[in-house]
């Protein structure tokens, strides 16, 4: 049997990029995956009809995950169709750069509401149904920047230092539960995200220069580690941040 048969999973920006590649994993293993989306509903639908086609259940739901009353609608709505999460991945990120003193209170807002405030209470809906079944998978994807300054995105390495934290202390807490807690953190992968940065060839080269493995990532390199996590074969993993950069951070 797959090692995710039977299991739900909600993976958050799940219609492109990395959020994308993680969904399609994750049933590939086994699992019914909640796709959601905030802005993408074509391509979540898209990602959706390709879970559906290897046989497992799948849902494109919308929610814009920095409004905590959207996040609550969406728990409501699968739980009552689908029963409670047992792997929940927050994926969704946003990553505007700017200048440290040119950051105004609305760039502030969004990237923390996104990328921390989001993950934190897509978290705490699931922790509860997972401490009541005594089993559950909470994977953030964080970044590299978790540990090291970005340099372009003050806001965007605020944020996932959070993360870091944020996932310490509910793995602390939750994991006598039966709970695993964990980050996967990227390194430079194509996806819209950098695009437009990476379409300059000087930038790319000066990026890969930087890299010991001596390319960007894909996202496929990035979501098998959230599989495993996800599985009983990593049920002593807790607390700890995994980086997949190839080895950007050394
Ligand atoms: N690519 C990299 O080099 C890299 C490196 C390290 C970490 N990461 C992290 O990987 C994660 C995914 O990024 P990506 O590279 O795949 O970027 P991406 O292609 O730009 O995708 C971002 C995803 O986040 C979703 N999203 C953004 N705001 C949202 C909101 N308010 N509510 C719900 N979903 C929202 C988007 O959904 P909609 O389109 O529906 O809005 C989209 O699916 C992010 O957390 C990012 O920080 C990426």
């Amino acid at each position: 049997m797959s090692a995710l048969h039977g299991k739900t999973a909600l993976v958050t920006g799940a219609g492109r990029g990395i959020g994308r590649a993680i969904a399609l994993d994750l049933a590939r293993a086994g699992a019914d995956v909640i796709v959601n989306y905030s802005r993408s509903q074509e391509q979540a639908d898209e990602v959706a009809a390709q879970i559906e086609a290897m046989d497992r259940r799948a849902w494109s739901v919308q929610a814009d995950v920095s409004r905590k009353a959207d996040i609550d609608r969406m728990f409501d709505r699968v739980e009552a169709d689908f029963g409670s999460i047992a792997v929940l991945v927050n994926n969704a990120g946003i990553e505007p750069r700017a200048d440290v003193c040119d950051f105004d209170e609305a760039t502030y807002d969004a990237v923390m509401a996104t990328n921390l405030k989001g993950a934190f209470f897509c978290a705490q809906r699931a922790l509860r149904k997972m401490r009541d079944a005594g089993w559950g998978r909470v994977i953030n994807v964080s970044s590299l920047h978790e540990l090291t300054p970005t340099g372009f995105s003050a806001l965007y390495g605020m944020s996932k230092g959070g993360m870091a934290l944020m996932m310490r202390e509910m793995a602390k807490s939750y994991s006598r539960y039966g709970i695993t807690i964990n980050n996967v953190c990227p390194g430079a992968t194509r996806t819209d995200i950098n695009r437009k940065v990476l379409s300059d060839p000087a930038y790319e080269a000066k990026v890969i220069a930087k890299i010991p493995a001596g390319f960007i990532a894909e996202p496929e390199d990035i979501a098998p580690a959230v599989t495993f996590l996800a599985s009983d074969a990593a049920r002593y993993i807790t607390g700890a941040s995994i980086f997949i950069d190839g080895g950007l951070w050394l």
